[in-house]
């Protein structure tokens, strides 16, 4: 009832931004789970909120996905920006390689001007093979890239949407189930109230350097994500929420 009394999309954006406490909150009109419309200009939306928000030097690290992958393909910037880094977030997370995080960063990279390193790991590294992996001067030195980025920028899935899409074995399926999973970024698992329940083993990014990071610019619309986007609002450390409409609606429903 309280969402059908207001009108026009400043006043939706305003009423996310104080219920989550995020800083800004950019929303375009419609849904984008049933447009691909919808989620090309979602994906603008976003390449505008990282383009204002770039300044020389910065290194931002970048998720995957089909969303971070239309907000690649729209990024233009006014000035060449040959002092700033694109990084992956995190590796291997089991994206096919249009929407791998290395994909992502070198397109965003080749598009502002800017230079982008890679980080080549295998999905579901063991606990030894990763201990020898960071062991790698290379790895080494992207990882220490990765976590000191001012900028993050990543999208939001549906649990179980994206535990089927990195193809998890059923035993963890059903583990995430039971611990209430209903959110998916960066390879972390939430419930609820944005409580970590599982994570993926991968090297990059860590919770304490998303925490630590200047700027972490959320992107996701759908009204099937917004439950989700709810519960990695909660988690809280989101400075800026873009998404759609239909997503905003829905996640005010389960503040
Ligand atoms: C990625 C995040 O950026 O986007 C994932 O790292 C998230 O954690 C995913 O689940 C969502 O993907 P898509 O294709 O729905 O944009």
């Amino acid at each position: 009832p309280i969402i059908k009394e207001l009108f026009g999309l400043s006043d939706l954006e305003e009423a996310v931004r104080e219920a989550f406490g995020l800083k800004r909150v950019v929303i375009v009109p419609g849904d984008s789970d049933t447009s691909e419309h919808i989620k090309v200009e979602l994906g603008r939306a976003g390449s505008r909120v990282l383009g204002n928000s770039l300044s020389s030097g910065d290194v931002v690290a970048v998720m995957g996905g089909s969303t971070m992958a239309r907000m690649a393909s729209h990024f233009t910037t006014s000035n060449q920006m040959k002092d700033n880094w694109f990084v992956p977030a995190r590796g291997g997370l089991g994206e096919s390689v249009d929407y791998q995080a290395n994909t992502i960063a070198s397109e965003l990279a080749k598009r502002a001007g800017a230079r982008y390193r890679m980080l080549h790991v295998p999905d579901h590294l063991s606990e030894e093979a990763y201990q020898t992996i960071m062991q790698e001067p290379n790895v080494r030195e992207v990882v220490d890239m990765i976590r000191g980025a001012r900028i993050v920028v990543h999208g939001i899935g549906d649990a179980a949407t994206m535990a089927r899409r990195r193809k998890l074995k059923e035993e963890t399926m059903e583990e995430l189930v039971k611990d209430g999973a209903l959110a998916e970024a960066f390879g972390y698992y939430f419930d609820r109230d944005g409580k970590v329940v599982h994570r993926m083993a991968t090297v990059g990014l860590r919770l304490e350097d998303i925490e630590a990071a200047g700027l972490v610019i959320g992107i996701a619309g759908g009204s099937s994500k917004g439950e989700a986007i709810a519960s990695v609002m909660r988690f809280g450390h989101d400075d800026v929420l873009v998404t759609d409409e239909a997503a905003a609606i829905e996640a005010l429903k389960h503040i």
